[in-house]
């Protein structure tokens, strides 16, 4: 486990970004687990300038969604494939034929299969939900949880109605990679910024590991990177 932490949003996503690109230039066929959320916007922005600059391709790189809304069709404005498409997909030369999001592998064990035959995971990115949730796996999410469709706890649907104009279009179901899908990546990078993710942070790097807390389990990955800022720490 590494832990670094930079001095604010923008140091985050230029450290997760030049990680992500490494990575894509050393295995240009690689196999990337995609977050959305606000926190990898700016470290997708940086993905899709370096590419408009250095054209490093993406043709042969295959990706795999971490979640995506029950609910909503792909092209509503506020679907996990709207926010891939518009912050990344539409930026650079990824095959779209090559992306993958959960909701098209509902039946147990679809999705993981569908990593399986692409390789595998080799390097995951994460965010963190205030309440500790990976993708969407809320609190007490069993670790040896694959693929499924989840219902939403009460923060993350107060949380998510921020991006939606109507109270009533928010999503209560979803579909994530489970806990145990999540570990199985070869390596994982985890991005936290800001004050309203203190808490989480916290309990993450003080707590022992419970799956009260989801993240937690990730202290018993081999690989993994928890990239954060001051202020997910500065009381
Ligand atoms: C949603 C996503 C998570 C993400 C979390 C935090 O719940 N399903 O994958 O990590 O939001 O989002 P944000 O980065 O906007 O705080």
């Amino acid at each position: 486990m590494q832990i670094f932490v930079e001095k604010d949003y923008n140091a985050v996503s230029e450290k997760a970004s030049e990680i992500i690109l490494n990575c894509i230039r050393e295995n240009p066929r690689i196999v990337l687990g995609l977050a959305t959320g606000s926190t990898p916007e700016k470290t997708y922005k940086l993905i899709a300038q370096n590419y408009k600059k250095n054209k490093l391709s993406f043709k042969e790189v295959k990706t795999f969604n971490l979640d995506e809304y029950l609910g909503l069709e792909n092209s509503h404005k506020q679907s996990y494939h709207s926010f891939m498409k518009k912050n990344l997909f539409n930026k650079i030369d990824i095959n779209i034929k090559n992306t993958f999001f959960p909701t098209e592998f509902i039946s147990p064990g679809k999705y993981e299969q569908q990593i399986k035959d692409n390789g595998g995971i080799d390097l995951q990115i994460l965010g963190i939900g205030r309440n500790g949730h990976i993708g969407f796996n809320e609190p007490y999410s069993s670790f040896k949880s694959k693929t499924r469709k989840v219902s939403l706890t009460k923060t993350t649907i107060k949380d998510n109605s921020r991006f939606f104009t109507n109270r009533k279009e928010v999503p209560v179901m979803a579909v994530t990679m489970g806990i145990n899908t999540i570990m199985q990546a070869k390596k994982i990078i985890l991005l936290a910024s800001g004050k309203n993710k203190q808490k989480a942070v916290l309990n993450l790097i003080t707590n022992k590991i419970s799956n009260k807390n989801p993240a937690s389990i990730l202290w018993t990955h081999k690989n993994v990177i928890f990239l954060i800022d001051k202020a997910c720490i500065k009381k």
